[in-house]
């Protein structure tokens, strides 16, 4: 039998020592489980940003950060972009294991047959002014789903939360192309479901009344490997967004709505979108120095985008997938002269060998490359974050699912090291200064 292990903390102040035990997982650092600290102490732990806090157990995806390692359900993200599909990397987060080729052909299939919004969804689109971001009406149809499937609304039921599960993946990429379609003044567009998941996507994208698009093969694998490299990524601002909001016993649209409002920050998933401004803005390998130096002046807010990762501080190994599937894009596309793609290469290699991102362990991450296979693609720097969130969908939904079938579940409520004024009293307004 293992043995107990417990940490000993002791507060200094001549109290006997409290124990906590530590806890294992299959992998990655052990924790001490605090459950009982502030009923033992009365104290809280302190831990902005929360770079030392588990938050959950989770069976889903297991990140080693100095190893450069990405795991969903325990394949590594590597023979996952080779080997899968999207639709089978689904299936994998929602069920922790692959699919049988029927069980793939069912999941398929079920997929389809979700793949349509309600009519009614689609005049949801005209409240919103025609500039509005894509994200922008991501968060508010998103969020809306939920007025649409009050049958099927109860969490505590694992069908329901199921049926929910396959809606939101069937339908992200439609409500994320008709959010584009809506923008430039062109009609919705119907997916199509002889289609795979990504080839749809780039179909009600793409496709008009009077042209159809037909997806070329390998845009649509390079596509469906974002999907892959971008569908769960442990913990993240999103994923807790999600498990926080679902918590409270939130229906799983909501939820999935505050994760992309989440993402939608510069930090997180905004950071292609972000990466590619940064690119245009540069504009000319002549001024690189100039924006490395500025990366690295302290009295600068300016960042290089696409640069750095909270967890990975040797190499994102999503970045290294999707850089080569950058160089079969702009391949197939006869792109590899492109100026923009040039200055990316070049300012890769540059901050590379540069001292200060040396030490900062600062790599380019998986959004430096993705923003450049999406422009390849067609897709504009506004709807970059949009199709993160399609992919981030499968995670969001997986992590949500298992935080609600998990015992230990606890309606999230973070403390704080309150900084204000003590207790005073209320002077009448006509004796304030
Ligand atoms: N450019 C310049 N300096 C940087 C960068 C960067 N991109 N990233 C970090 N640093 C510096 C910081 O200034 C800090 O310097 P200091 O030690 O002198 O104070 C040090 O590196 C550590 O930075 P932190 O912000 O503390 O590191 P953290 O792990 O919290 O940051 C983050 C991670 C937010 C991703 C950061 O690297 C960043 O802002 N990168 C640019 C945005 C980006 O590409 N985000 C995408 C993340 S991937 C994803 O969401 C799929």
């Amino acid at each position: 039998m293992e043995e107990k292990r417990v940490a000993t903390l002791d507060l200094g102040n001549g109290k006997k020592p409290t124990e906590f035990p530590v806890m294992s997982g299959s992998a990655g650092p052990d924790v001490i489980d605090i459950r009982t600290l502030h009923a033992k102490t009365g104290m809280f732990t302190y831990d902005p940003g929360f770079v030392s806090t588990a938050s959950c157990r989770s069976n889903i995806t297991f990140i080693d950060g100095d190893k450069g390692m990405l795991l969903y359900r325990g394949y590594p993200i590597e023979q996952l972009a080779e080997q899968c599909d999207f639709m089978e990397v689904c299936y994998l987060l929602m069920n922790a294991e692959l699919p049988t080729a029927n069980q793939k052909v069912l999941f398929d299939k079920t997929i389809h047959g979700h793949s349509m919004v309600h009519e009614q969804l689609a005049r949801f689109y005209t409240g919103f002014r025609r500039d509005a971001h894509p994200m922008a009406v991501m968060v508010g149809v998103v969020g809306a789903l939920s007025a649409f499937y009050h049958e099927a609304m109860d969490i505590s039921d694992a069908s329901h939360r199921e049926l929910s599960a396959f809606r939101l993946i069937a339908k992200l990429p439609t409500i994320t192309a008709m959010a584009y379609k809506y923008n430039i003044g062109q009609p919705f567009v119907y997916p199509h479901n002889d289609l795979s998941y990504a080839a749809n996507f780039m179909h009600m994208m793409f496709s008009t009344p009077a042209e159809e698009y037909r997806p070329n093969l390998i845009l649509a694998k390079a596509l469906d490997r974002i999907l892959i490299l971008h569908a769960d990524h442990e913990q993240n601002a999103s994923t807790s967004t999600v498990r926080l909001a679902g918590s409270s016993g939130a229906n799983p649209f909501a939820c999935i709505s505050a994760g992309i409002a989440c993402l939608w920050g510069p930090a997180h998933g905004g950071a292609n979108e972000a990466c590619l401004s940064m690119l245009e803005e540069i504009g000319d390998e002549s001024r690189i120095n100039q924006y490395i130096k500025r990366a690295k002046d302290k009295n600068d807010d300016f960042r290089m985008m696409g640069f750095g990762h909270r967890v990975y501080k040797n190499f994102d190994p999503r970045a290294k997938l999707m850089r080569e599937t950058c160089h079969e894009v702009l391949g197939e596309m006869g792109l590899e002269d492109d100026p923009l793609f040039k200055l990316a290469l070049k300012l890769e290699k540059i901050a590379l060998e540069d001292e200060y991102f040396i030490s900062k362990k600062l790599y380019p991450n998986v959004d430096f490359y993705s923003g450049i296979v999406q422009r390849a693609l067609g897709i504009p720097v506004s709807m970059f974050t949009a199709i993160f969130a399609m992919a981030r969908t499968a995670g969001w939904i997986a992590q949500w699912s298992e935080m609600i079938s998990d015992p230990e579940y606890k309606l999230g409520r973070p403390r704080q090291l309150y900084n204000g004024a003590s207790v005073r009293r209320v002077t009448p307004i006509e004796l304030r200064k």
